[in-house]
């Protein structure tokens, strides 16, 4: 069965700017690809990489021995459902210049033996999409030296083999949130954020 991957990040719930957007980008999605299912995962509940992890998940999965494929199982069963994905979108918040540590755990578990290092083509034709919540604006102007989120993603993604990423940017939220922008004021970074849904969401393997 086929189905998009939603991981998301954000622990503000109802609150969050990428969450809400993540919950239309899936219901767009289901409703362009009939048939199709929804995985989420949520990364907040993603440890921190333990030493034993980290040489897993850079051995060969044939050298591997017994205590390896203990640690590795977590990091496999990340990137097994990774690999099986017919798209994948992930939704998160800029801190402090970059991904939430729970992301770049996610992250550091599902670069390993299996997509980087074995250069495999398994991601080739993923179409990924990041949607991009920060308090301030970063997606564009002077204050784009300063993003290191959408840098990184954009490295580790190609580095796997990715070719087609999207960012859908929702900035500056700090405004929405304070309360001086109405979420459905048509310049509001959450309104030119859904516009760019509709495009995103037709792109599947
Ligand atoms: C720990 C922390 C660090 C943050 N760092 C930044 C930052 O570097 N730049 C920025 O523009 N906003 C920063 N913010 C604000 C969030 O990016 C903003 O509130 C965003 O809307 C959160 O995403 P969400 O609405 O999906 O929860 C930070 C917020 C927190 C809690």
């Amino acid at each position: 069965m086929s189905y998009l991957l939603g991981v998301h990040t954000s622990t503000r719930g109802e609150d969050s700017w990428s969450t809400k957007l993540l919950d239309e980008f899936e219901s767009q999605f289901l409703a362009a690809h009939e048939g199709t299912e929804l995985r989420r995962r949520f990364t907040s509940d993603i440890p921190h990489l333990s030493f034993e992890e980290q040489r897993a998940g850079r051995t060969p999965i044939a050298s591997q021995s017994d205590a390896d494929r203990k640690a590795f199982v977590f990091a496999n069963e990340l990137t097994d459902e990774l690999i099986g994905a017919s798209a994948l979108v992930i939704a998160t918040p800029m801190y402090n210049w970059g991904p939430p540590s729970s992301l770049k755990a996610w992250i550091d578990r599902v670069i390993n033996v299996k997509t980087f290092y074995d250069n495999s083509e398994a991601l080739a034709d993923l179409p990924v999409t990041f949607i991009i919540a920060s308090g301030g604006f970063y997606s564009e102007g002077e204050n784009a030296q300063y993003d290191h989120l959408r840098p990184l993603l954009r490295e580790c993604f190609t580095r796997i083999g990715v070719k087609d990423q999207v960012f859908i940017n929702c900035d500056p939220a700090g405004p929405l949130d304070r309360g001086m922008v109405a979420p459905d004021a048509p310049d509001s970074a959450y309104v030119k954020a859904l516009g760019q849904i509709p495009a995103a969401v037709q792109r599947q393997r």
